[in-house]
This record gives structure tokens, sequence and C-alpha cells, in this order.
């Protein structure tokens, strides 16, 4: 029923430069594959096929990685390493991309209104490639099927230690069916002693389109920026967004201990799947 996935990708990764000062930071590789496409494998999973990237500044080789090198693929094509291709290949053939640029870094709902040429009147997933999702089922494919049922915004979340609630949108909500919360309340970065709660939002929504109008009367907060968070609770309290505590695992691949906690957790778990083989 979803059939688009929105990546905001304008970021300037502040945190891993220099690292990012010429490459895009959902570029960067856990294992053998760049962030962004764990996050595109993850749309495709829960049935998407069109994929718009928000793009700034510097970040070409975002759209070079989901186009075809003719050169690469006339170099290795019939050796022992084409099997190196195979997965770049899958994604590449079973969805569309395409791309538009925030031409300023105004916040994260600033880039999602900036995606709102390449989605249209429909509604669509959101998905921060730096925020990591290893499920057995996928974090999105879990949200779409919640989407089946309520047809309204979802935004997933987990539960973190009261003292990290300033890195993140909290909510406030009430438990409708178990792990699913009606939203009441949403702060950006609240400092712990004023967090309505410790249920931390993480880079993956479903967005219905009106979220687009709000957007666009959304007035800079927390920083200075456009917060989708602040928009999501006029939205709230217009209709109904609701909140799931996903089942899976998420690593914070904004930051450094994230990056390499997810490297390390990748790293065993392909061990383990060769030691089965
Ligand atoms: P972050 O604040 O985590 O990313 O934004 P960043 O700014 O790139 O990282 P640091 O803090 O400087 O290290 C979360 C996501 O929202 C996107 C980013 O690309 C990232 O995926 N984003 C944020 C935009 O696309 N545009 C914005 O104006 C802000």
């Amino acid at each position: 029923m979803i059939r688009k996935c929105l990546f905001p990708a304008a970021g300037y990764g502040t945190r891993f430069l220099p690292a990012t000062k010429a490459t895009p930071k959902e570029m960067l590789p856990v294992l053998t594959k760049p962030l962004i496409q764990y996050g595109v494998e993850e749309a495709i999973e829960a049935g998407m096929n069109t994929m718009a990237i928000v793009t700034g500044r510097g970040k070409r080789a975002i759209e070079d990685h989901f186009d075809i090198s003719y050169e690469l693929e006339h170099q290795i094509k019939g050796t022992s390493k084409e099997p190196y291709l195979t997965e770049i290949r899958a994604v590449i053939s079973k969805c569309t991309f395409s791309y538009t640029r925030q031409v300023e870094m105004k916040g994260l709902g600033h880039a999602i209104l900036s995606g709102e040429t390449l989605i249209g009147n429909e509604s669509f997933a959101v998905v921060l490639a730096d925020d990591l999702c290893d499920a057995k089922k996928g974090v999105l494919s879990q949200m779409c099927e919640l989407y089946k049922k309520y047809q309204c915004s979802i935004v997933a979340i987990e539960e973190v230690p009261k003292e990290d609630t300033n890195k993140y949108g909290v909510i406030a909500g009430n438990e409708i069916e178990p792990g699913i919360f009606m939203i009441k309340d949403m702060v950006e970065k609240p400092d712990p002693k004023d967090a309505p709660s410790n249920l931390a939002i993480i880079g993956r929504y479903i967005l219905t389109p009106d979220i687009f109008d709000i957007i666009r009367t959304t007035k800079p907060g927390k920083g200075g920026e456009i917060q989708i968070t602040d928009a999501l609770l006029v939205q709230a309290k217009k209709g109904m967004v609701l909140a799931v505590k996903f089942d899976g695992k998420r690593f914070d691949c904004g930051s450094i201990d994230g990056f390499v906690e997810a490297t390390n957790h990748f790293y065993t778990k392909s061990k383990k799947a060769e030691s089965k083989k």
C-alpha cells in the first residue's frame, strides 16, 4: 500500500568529519554496504519500489551508487568477483530512484518538505539511514502492517535511558495495544528532567501527505530548525498519530559508538552465517 520511501540525506554528518568532508555520511559502510543501501533494502522488503532521496551539495556518490557502473560491470563480468555485485544489482533492478536537493539545511521537517515533489499526495515512509536497524521482520514492514489497520502517521520508538532523552524526539501517549501508543505529546530533544517519558523516536516514519501542509506552517523550533516532531504533534492533535515499539535492534550510526557497535554486530552475524554454510 505504501510505495514510496523518502530518505532525507542532506545533513553534513559533522560528527564523522573528516570522513564526511567529501563522502556523504549515508555512504559510510558497515562491512561492505553503505548505510543507505541497508535502508533501501528495508524499504524494498516492506514492498516499496520508489525511493526518493533528498540530497545536498557533495552527495553525488549516492546517485552513482544506485546506478549501473558500466566500466565496473565490464571489468568483472564473468570473473570470480562478479558475486560482489549481486546485492546492489538486485536493489537497482527492484526500484526506481529520484533525487531532489534541500538547498538550505533547515532541519529534518524542512528536508521532508523538500521531498514533496517526489512524493505527491500519498502516504509514504521516511528512513534516516544513519539509524541502522536489524530485525527478523524489517521495521518498515512492521510499521506498514500497522498502517494497513490504522491509516495514519506512525513513528517507530524505543526506550532509551532517561539521561539520553536530549538526543531524541520524545513522545507521551496512551498504550492502545501492547507496544502501540496514541501520541498525546511530543517534545524535541527535551532535557531529561522535562522529558514526558523515555520513549524516543528513531529514524523510521510513515507519514500521511497532509503532513506537508502542516510542515509549511510549522515555525522553526529547537535549534532554529523546522522539526518534524513539531509538525507531527499538530497532526496528532488534529487526528491521530501512533508510535510503535518495534521488534529488533537499532544502531545510531550517526555516532561513532553506534557505528562501531553496528559494525561488530553485523560482522559477528556474517561470521555466524558463514560458519553455517
Ligand atoms: P542528523 O542531525 O543526525 O544528521 O540528522 P547530520 O546533521 O548529518 O549529523 P551531524 O549531527 O552533523 O553529525 C538526521 C537525519 O536528517 C537528515 C540528515 O541527513 C540525517 O539523515 N537531515 C537533517 C537533512 O536531510 N536535512 C537537515 O536539514 C537536517
